[in-house]
């Protein structure tokens, strides 16, 4: 076994693929020679000296989870500031470090934890501490900027656009007398490429969804409305794709529950109900609506084979270019061609990707504000194609699998880092 370990840590929102990443990772560096540990709960566990080692884990359990959603060690939203504001938590950090010989530090997560990932290699440089960071992408928002796609936003994606399909069929076959109107709230707090996947169900005007309601676009009651009245007297119904990140001209959230969490996001929900709400009360109609809300994130029985490979490869080349020393990259999906669709995985700088966020292009949404271009649907569909289920057991449930996550015993005294 070479000298050192590498440190495994899953940050934010969890995904449906995002285990994938995580079992490419240990397999890799299994490969290697290298011995893992995961941070239970992401940063906080590797704050509390909360580790798991994934070497007391099976070939057989490592396969299953590359099928198995959530995560598998715990994730967390909780934020480190900037190296002057936390000095004393990412000192704890390098101190646990250095008490386990952790050489390679990888955190999986989106724009705030690259941002981590690129402080703690900083303090590490400082500190004269030998220490690699990788971030490694995931978020089904699809908002990092620098790499293509994210891993997770394919199956949510696919999910997405299958559900609404699927929910259409529904709708129009009884819309003569009853439901007029469904609404389909998508995540995605700030950008709206779930919204924008919900547009692949239908390839003309009259096929669901007949109007998308992105963040991008200031919601405009008036002539919403009027564009809802216009679908029904001409198609007969209406399907309705709202993303919870919706704002009125005022920039005013239509769904913010008048809450924040951990890194200072307002919680969203309700845009699709609110939504439901105001086309009964003006029209008439009746409506039904939806928000499958963590359904779309954790739904692996829908991952888009693209996906999987994708969250495969960033977890293999974050191994490959920890162990290269490649220090403060994260592995970026390029793609050369949308058909055939080609790609590879090139390593780019944290401090690009870091605390930066990616929304829809202008192009990607239609002149009435309310679908997509052709571009979008090129840029889109390779990302849901192909199916990765898992295995369904006698019980027609997938075999998903729990790890046993083996605590590391503790060499330093408890610490508990503050709520701030
Ligand atoms: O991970 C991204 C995301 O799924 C957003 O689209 C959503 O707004 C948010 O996470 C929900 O976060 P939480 O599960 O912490 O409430």
């Amino acid at each position: 076994m070479a000298q050192g370990k590498l440190l495994y840590a899953q940050s934010g929102g969890v995904t449906a693929v995002i285990n994938t990443t995580a079992a490419a990772v240990i397999t890799a560096a299994r490969a290697a020679g290298i011995r893992t540990y995961a941070a239970r709960n992401g940063i906080l566990g590797a704050l509390r000296e909360d580790l798991i080692d994934t070497g007391k884990e099976s070939a057989a359990a490592l396969r299953a989870l590359a099928h198995t959603p959530g995560g598998a060690f715990g994730s967390c939203r909780f934020k480190l500031k900037s190296l002057e504001d936390d000095r004393t938590r990412y000192e704890r950090l390098i101190e646990v470090l250095r008490a386990h010989d952790i050489r390679w530090f990888l955190y999986n997560g989106g724009n705030d934890s690259a941002d981590t990932a690129n402080k703690v290699s900083q303090l590490a440089r400082e500190f004269g501490y030998p220490l690699t960071c990788i971030g490694v992408p995931k978020t089904v928002d699809n908002d990092l900027v620098v790499t293509d796609c994210c891993p997770g936003f394919g199956s949510a994606a696919k999910y997405t656009a299958v559900s609404l399909l699927e929910a259409a069929l529904d709708v129009a076959s009884m819309a003569e007398t009853s439901t007029r109107v469904f609404v389909l709230e998508v995540m995605g707090r700030h950008a709206g490429w779930l919204a924008a996947a919900a547009g692949l169900a239908g390839k003309t005007p009259d096929e669901a969804p007949h109007l998308i309601l992105f963040p991008e676009v200031a919601f405009d009651e008036v002539k919403f409305l009027a564009a809802v009245d216009a679908t029904v007297k001409r198609v007969g119904w209406c399907v309705v794709a709202v993303s919870e990140g919706v704002r009125d001209a005022d920039g005013k959230f239509l769904a913010d529950a008048g809450r924040t969490d951990a890194f200072g996001h307002v919680q969203l929900g309700g845009a699709g109900p609110e939504i439901a709400h105001r086309v009964t009360a003006a029209l008439g109609y009746k409506s039904h609506w939806a928000v499958p809300d963590y359904l779309q994130r954790s739904a692996r029985h829908l991952a888009s084979k693209t996906d999987h490979e994708h969250a495969w490869a960033v977890g293999e080349a974050a191994v490959k270019f920890a162990l290269a020393g490649r220090n403060a990259v994260m592995p970026a999906i390029i793609r050369s061609s949308d058909t055939p669709y080609r790609w590879k995985i090139q390593p780019a700088a944290l401090a690009d990707i870091a605390n930066r966020e990616k929304t829809l292009p202008r192009d990607f949404i239609r002149k009435d504000g309310y679908g997509i271009t052709a571009k979008a649907r090129a840029y889109l569909e390779p990302l849901i194609r192909g199916e990765a289920a898992p295995a369904y057991g006698r019980d027609g449930l997938p075999r998903y699998v729990t790890l046993k996550n083996v605590a590391v015993t503790k060499k330093l005294p408890a610490w508990e880092p503050a709520r701030s």
